[in-house]
């Protein structure tokens, strides 16, 4: 079988971002477990904050619909998501509602969302490395866009300590989470490659 696509970006376009750095991570790993991969930031498609007027006048903004194409072409998506007050970036959410209100033709609902399948990561400072904005994210891709979202994820907790200056994980058992999880994303994404 072909081996798949993926997509990766983060819920962050801070620099440094510790999320920025796991999506970077994965992009690596998914190259060297011989997928093809396209890293992405959400710098590069600034959108309004959702607002249903806006959408009544001149519909989701281009680049809500180039996201969501290019999500529709990849079976694939890994997303690093940082934590919030215990949920997701506003940054993220935003993304992710405009591209769930993007329908090309006679298409079913929420197409970007069905078809393919999400791996989930984080990266937070905290102890418990954005795990709560893990089950936020879960909850608006599987409960919100009927997603399918593999039970394999990564929260890497104590950010700030757990990245060396190439960008890398310090802790192996980062490193093997990581893989995991990428490992069985493109061995699912396979399935609807
Ligand atoms: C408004 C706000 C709320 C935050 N709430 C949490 C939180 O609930 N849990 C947590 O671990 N970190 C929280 N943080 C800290 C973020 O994890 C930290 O800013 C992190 O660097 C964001 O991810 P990034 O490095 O990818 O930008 C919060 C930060 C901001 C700005």
């Amino acid at each position: 079988m072909a081996n798949p696509c993926i997509l990766v970006f983060a819920g962050s376009i801070r620099t440094g971002s510790f999320n920025a750095r796991l999506a970077a991570i994965a992009a690596k790993e998914i190259a060297l477990a011989g997928a093809e991969v396209t890293l992405i930031s959400l710098a590069d498609y600034p959108m309004p904050i959702y607002d249903g007027d806006l959408e009544a006048a001149s519909g989701p903004p281009e680049n809500a619909i180039k996201l969501k194409r290019m999500m529709m072409a990849h079976p694939g998506v890994f997303i690093a998501s940082p934590e919030y007050n215990a949920s997701i970036t506003p940054l993220l959410k935003n993304t992710l509602d405009w591209i769930s209100r993007v329908r090309d033709g006679k298409e079913v609902p929420l197409a970007a969302y069905k078809n393919r399948v999400f791996a989930l990561g984080g990266a937070s400072n905290g102890q418990y490395g954005a795990m709560r904005s893990l089950l936020a994210l879960r909850q608006v891709l599987e409960i919100g866009c009927g997603a399918l979202a593999i039970p394999e994820q990564i929260a890497v907790a104590r950010a700030a300590e757990a990245y060396d200056e190439m960008g890398l994980f310090k802790d192996e058992q980062n490193t093997q989470r990581l893989r995991n999880v990428v490992h069985r994303l493109i061995d699912m994404a396979r399935q609807f490659a």
